[in-house]
């Protein structure tokens, strides 16, 4: 079957939508192919960036295919995302997409490289854009996140719910809302050096892992340390996102005042983020349920941005007329 096969570039595979409508292979040998994405399931973008990671330089697609492989290469994400026609639905989708994309390049590394960071940020700055042309992109990204590998999308969710409430709480420039977005986006990368049995564990956690689980921040903070296209705030997100304002959180037990501000909205969406999906011991919370639980959960975060926060999600719930 390889003599039938046309190979074709791996790069033209990123920025790409996972929507696919041909089948993909890859030669492990010179006489052995495995079938790697099909029409069907579509493109897996973390397998991708593993085979970016390994070098890998080339797929190979069915000759019969390269009609639709050429459609494919002639619509990346950012075309169908500028093209007017386009819906704010698709729009976000692909966007959604892109990031899932970006995600899984990023959390494949060990050191962020300076162009997936710089990629980042641009797709922040889209999320910003479209916050500001357009009124439903809270209730069309609430409904599309709810979805998919959790830390891939919890990432993406508390990166849109922390400038959704950055922006709410009246105090946030643009590009403070674009380093609380990147923030959020980032704060969890330490965990990927976490075994994923602790991390989705369906049973509580001994003293060791709780420990193990704790050094995240600051793994977080290392595996960014280098990378030059990431700001210092940034930095501060990842490493005190899980500090509290009552001084029991971690990794240095700080209080409330001493916590940086962007900080506490991105510990916020976070919990937020967390009680509204599913986990392996617990069914997902609803919106109305999460944010009694974050307003029940006294210290444990800003009291004014929780306020922030029931306003901007409620607004989103709730279908009765104020
Ligand atoms: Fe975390």
């Amino acid at each position: 079957m390889k003599d039938e096969l046309i190979p074709v570039d791996i790069q033209t595979f990123r920025n790409a939508t996972r929507d696919i409508d041909f089948d993909v292979y890859l030669k492990l040998s010179d006489d052995n192919v495995a079938h790697v994405f099909s029409r069907t399931t579509g493109l897996d973008y973390k397998r991708l960036a593993h085979y970016i990671q390994k070098d890998v330089k080339n797929l190979y697609i069915k000759p019969q295919d390269l009609k639709a492989y050429q459609a494919f290469v002639n619509r990346p994400a950012h075309v169908i995302f500028a093209d007017p026609n386009t819906t704010q639905e698709k729009k976000i989708a692909t966007l959604l997409n892109m990031t899932e994309q970006n995600m899984a390049e990023i959390f494949t590394q060990f050191n962020v490289p300076e162009e997936t960071a710089q990629y980042s940020q641009r797709l922040i700055r889209s999320y910003v854009d479209l916050m500001t042309q357009s009124p439903n992109t809270l209730a069309i990204i609430l409904k599309l996140v709810s979805h998919g590998e959790y830390l891939y999308y919890h990432s993406i969710a508390v990166s849109i719910f922390s400038m959704f409430i950055a922006k709410a709480s009246g105090q946030f420039n643009q590009r403070m809302l674009e380093l609380v977005g990147m923030g959020g986006f980032l704060h969890d990368i330490g965990c990927t050096q976490i075994p994923k049995e602790i991390l989705m564990s369906p049973t509580e956690l001994t003293q060791e892992q709780w420990a193990e689980v704790k050094q995240h921040p600051k793994l977080g903070l290392n595996m960014i340390a280098n990378t030059a296209a990431i700001p210092d705030e940034v930095r501060y997100i990842v490493y005190q996102h899980h500090e509290e304002p009552c001084g029991q959180g971690y990794p240095n037990a700080i209080h409330g005042p001493v916590i940086y501000y962007p900080a506490k909205i991105v510990a916020l969406a976070d919990a937020f983020s967390a009680l509204i999906s599913k986990r392996p011991f617990r069914p997902a919370y609803s919106v109305e349920r999460a944010l009694e639980i974050l307003q029940q959960g006294t210290g444990r975060h800003d009291r004014e941005l929780v306020k922030v926060t029931t306003a901007v999600f409620s607004r989103q719930s709730g279908k009765k007329a104020a």
